[in-house]
């Protein structure tokens, strides 16, 4: 089967990660979750109680961190030193944490590096996150940014969490992460060459079809 490295940014709530997922199935292709790897290594960090602060700290334990991701689409799985926190990741401990760690330059050097390296020893890969149309990836066969409205990212955040969450805490999980995301990392606007989708009026099964349609026509 012919190599093929796709590429998808976005911003939280835009659909991102099960869109990706889905299209590697359909490629019959590997799935990288490169925001899980930024929320183990923050995991890791609040539980050896490293201050988030201290960039020297935080960039060695990264440096450090021996990290396992599973790459099968089916299989959702990342380990940290060997702890499995597959599940704790998505604690909103950890999403309300995850940008101190990102925006740590040297940190993210480094977890650009070792996405590249995962990167390379797949043939076939999707690649999802918010850098890697344009930092870990700009070579890729195909290059998509994946948006959808502020109203439909709200939503869609707030069913994923069960709809227990105030609009207010929504806001400050979805908005305000992006927002000190974007310091660092640009995924609000396509860089020259990627193609946008915007999700905002499609269901999962379109978007996942608009998606393979742009993959298609690039690669
Ligand atoms: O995609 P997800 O919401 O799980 O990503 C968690 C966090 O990881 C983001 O809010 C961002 O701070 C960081 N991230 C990043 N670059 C990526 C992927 C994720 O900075 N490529």
């Amino acid at each position: 089967m012919q190599r093929i490295t796709v590429a998808i940014d976005g911003p939280s709530g835009s659909g991102k990660s099960s869109v990706s997922k889905e299209a590697a199935r359909r490629l019959n292709a590997a799935y990288l979750d490169t925001g899980a790897m930024y929320r183990a290594v923050t995991w890791h960090a609040l539980d050896a109680g490293t201050d988030l602060a201290d960039a020297a700290a935080v960039t060695a334990a990264v440096k450090a961190a021996e990290l396992f991701i599973s790459t099968d689409p089916d299989v959702e799985r990342i380990t940290i030193h060997g702890t499995d926190v597959t599940e704790a990741i998505r604690e909103p401990f950890v999403s309300a944490a995850v940008s101190a760690v990102a925006t740590n330059l040297q940190a993210r050097a480094e977890l650009v590096a070792r996405q590249r390296a995962i990167i390379n020893e797949h043939e076939r890969i999707v690649a999802e996150g918010r850098d890697i149309t344009t930092v870990v990836a700009p070579d890729a066969d195909a290059r998509i940014l994946l948006t959808a409205s502020e109203e439909a990212r709200l939503r869609r955040r707030g069913l994923q969490l069960g709809g227990t969450q105030s609009a207010a805490e929504l806001e400050a999980q979805v908005l305000a992460r992006d927002a000190k995301d974007s310091t660092v990392v640009n995924f609000q606007v396509a860089a020259d060459g990627v193609v946008t989708v915007d999700s905002s009026e499609l269901d999962f099964e379109q978007t996942v079809a608009t998606v393979l349609e742009a993959i298609k026509a690039q690669a």
